[in-house]
């Protein structure tokens, strides 16, 4: 048996059945680019850990500041002994996020951690209830998370009850509504003041660019007049920018795409080079609004994650993330336009920097999940770590880590290419 092999039965007698894998290759080491199993095979990778190690796999300044940080201590907590690692990248942090108003930080160990702790900061500083998130959104799996997140299988199904107070608007998706982003604004206004209510809404929680629930890009001007409705309602506007944040897209964040400033930024994944770190950031006035304790946990802005992500940002300035991000997508968008014609599956190739996918549809203009699982499972076996996602089944997603070579990206493309000739 291969090594994979051995350890996929030792998995299968030791790990939940619920923690699904996308491939059964047991990793043995990875960089830039590319993934080692331990039967020696290569792969390529679009996946990053989905968004995670932006600045790479075992990145050597993140290595080396892991390093000396564990030499040094591990963990303290925050909240019984503090420690500079932490205010650093809480300074980044206020520095990077968009918005030049005074901001404050606060740490934690997941992005749905994050997500919660956004709501709970954006009830305290209302004194509302209310919390309004959009069709194909995605923001976790804790409870409150799982009710913020728009799709059933596999995220929801029988995990409920789900948390109150949560109500959902319908989002931009320009490929289906063909609405103008003022148009589609209007619609989701409509939903929130009639259904309920302005007076009532703490939030409105967006991710810029929609992640699991399908690359979704929203058509231009559609975040900014929520984001101004929001402010007018007198409610909290929060980007999660989870999935696009830390050069991602072709800039350090999303929002600032379609001229937002959001009240909140809820970020996680590419903050700190695959360990888990996450932070709440925003305007000085609504984060300080919580009292002295009410924000916190024993790990979060663990010293460990707070260097590895000192060490990824600074990374990301050196190498200049942002232009590698839109140099990926200079390179990928026309490869993947190539493959979009009115006689393949492909109806639409969308996304920013590399953030990047192409949505599947039948010959009937419908979602087309089968065919989109096909071209995965076809580019799993030549070697490309590739994902989907979308409400739908039908997008794939590419994620590349974004100091990914050429070469190595072409490879990957050329793979793909040939998974789409042969749906
Ligand atoms: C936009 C967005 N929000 C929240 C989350 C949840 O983050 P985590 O898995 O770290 O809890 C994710 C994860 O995919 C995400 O993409």
């Amino acid at each position: 048996m291969s090594a994979s092999g051995d350890l996929h039965a030792r998995r299968t007698a030791a790990v939940a059945r619920g923690v699904g894998s996308m491939i059964s290759s047991y990793v043995d080491s990875a960089g830039g680019g590319t993934m080692t199993d331990v039967d020696g095979r290569e792969w390529i990778d679009f996946a990053a850990g989905i968004a995670v190690t932006n600045v790479g796999n075992a990145a050597p300044r993140v290595v080396e500041a892991v390093r000396a940080q564990v030499e040094r201590f591990t963990h303290t907590c925050f909240m019984i002994a503090p420690y500079e690692g932490y205010v650093a990248v809480c300074e980044r942090l206020n520095a990077l996020t968009p918005g030049s108003f005074d901001k404050r930080s606060a740490l934690f160990n997941s992005g749905a951690e994050a997500v919660e702790n956004a709501v709970k900061v954006a009830r305290h500083h209302t004194g509302r209830p209310a919390v309004v998130v959009f069709d194909h959104a995605y923001h976790g799996r804790t409870n409150l998370t799982l009710a913020l997140t728009a799709k059933n299988m596999p995220y929801k199904h029988r995990f409920g009850p789900f948390a109150p107070e949560v109500y959902r608007a319908p989002m931009s998706y320009p490929l289906h509504d063909g609405l103008s982003g003022a148009d589609a604004a209007a619609r989701a206004i409509d939903v929130i003041d009639k259904q309920v209510g302005a007076a009532n809404v703490a939030a409105v929680l967006i991710e810029p660019i929609q992640g699991e629930g399908g690359f979704v890009v929203p058509a231009p001007g559609f975040l900014a007049a929520l984001a101004d409705w929001a402010r007018g309602a007198g409610a909290v506007f929060v980007a999660d920018e989870i999935q696009t944040g830390f050069c991602r897209t072709g800039d350090w964040f999303a929002s600032p795409h379609d001229g937002v400033e959001p009240d909140l930024v809820c970020t996680a994944k590419g903050i700190a080079g695959g360990l888990p770190l996450a932070g709440v950031t925003g305007r000085a006035e609504i984060m300080d609004a919580v009292h002295v304790g009410g924000l916190g946990g024993t790990y979060g802005g663990n010293p460990v994650a707070c260097a590895a992500a000192l060490a990824a940002i600074e990374t990301m300035h050196e190498l200049d993330l942002c232009a590698a991000a839109r140099r990926i997508e200079d390179i990928a968008k026309p490869r993947l336009a190539g493959l979009a014609g009115a006689e393949g599956p492909v109806a639409e190739v969308r996304g920013r920097g590399a953030m990047l996918a192409i949505e599947i549809l039948d010959a009937a203009g419908r979602p087309d999940p089968a065919t989109t699982a096909a071209i995965a499972k076809t580019c799993h076996a030549a070697g490309l770590l590739l994902l989907t996602c979308g409400t739908y089944g039908n997008v794939i997603r590419l994620l590349p880590p974004l100091v990914i070579d050429e070469d190595t990206l072409g490879r990957g493309l050329d793979i793909l290419a040939a998974a789409v000739a042969e749906a």
